[in-house]
């Protein structure tokens, strides 16, 4: 089934000047958007984000050493350099936020978290990345709260620095609600 895709995909490419990585991205474009700007709440967006995250990210999907629900699965079909051409369409690609309407008091509660306790990371209110880490601003609400609870839980799998950990864990579950609705709605 891949390989048809791919060869249709091969074909479009000679008539029409796709990249490869475009033309690989067809096969990510239905849960986190067609240039990587989700449209559902418990997918990430992903456009703009260090090439070298998103590479890495892949990698340990493909490996099993980071904790994934669909992603694992799906990228034991793809090779390394794949992987490469995949993180650099996306790298390319422009941030868009969520269209989500976050409750103006939770807000309020987000931001006074994340200034004391992930400002020191996750700079400039969450749009910093580089390498390590991943632009959380604008990302997807649900997404978000998962991720949260999956490491508050200390899921097998989940990436984070000790740090981090530490500062989840200080949380109620009514502070990880205000966390996302103060991130998800970040431009
Ligand atoms: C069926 C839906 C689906 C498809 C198709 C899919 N993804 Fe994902 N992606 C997810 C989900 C859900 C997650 C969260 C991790 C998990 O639970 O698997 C995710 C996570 C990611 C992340 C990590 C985001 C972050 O903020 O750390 C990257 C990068 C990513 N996907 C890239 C891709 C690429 C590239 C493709 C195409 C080869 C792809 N995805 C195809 C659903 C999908
Ligand atoms: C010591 C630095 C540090 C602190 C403090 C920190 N983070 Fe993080 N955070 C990271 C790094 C690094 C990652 C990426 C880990 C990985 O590879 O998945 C991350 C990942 C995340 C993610 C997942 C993003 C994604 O796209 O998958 C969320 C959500 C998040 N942090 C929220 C928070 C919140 C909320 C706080 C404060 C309560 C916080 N972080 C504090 C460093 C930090």
């Amino acid at each position: 089934m891949l390989a048809i895709v791919l060869l249709a995909a091969g074909a479009l490419q000679a008539s029409e000047g796709f990249t490869e990585g475009e033309i690989l991205s067809n096969g990510c474009g239905g849960c986190h958007g067609h240039t990587g700007v989700s449209a559902a709440s418990s997918m990430p967006s992903i456009a703009g984000f260090d090439r070298r995250y998103t590479a890495r990210a892949l990698r340990e999907f493909k490996n099993g050493s980071r904790h994934s629900t669909i992603m694992g699965r799906l990228m034991v079909g793809y090779t390394l350099p794949q992987i490469n051409l995949l993180a650099s369409y996306y790298a390319d690609q422009t941030w868009e936020g969520s269209a989500f309407r976050a409750d103006p008091e939770k807000v309020e509660q987000g931001r006074r978290i994340h200034e004391a306790r992930c400002e020191q990371c996750h700079e400039d209110a969450g749009r910093y990345q580089d390498r390590d880490m991943p632009r959380v601003a604008g990302q997807q609400p649900d997404y978000l709260l998962i991720q949260m609870q999956l490491r508050r839980a200390g899921t097998e799998g989940m990436q984070q620095p000790n740090r981090m950990r530490e500062a989840l864990l200080s949380l109620s579950e009514a502070e990880v609600l205000a966390m996302t609705h103060y991130l998800a709605s970040r431009d």
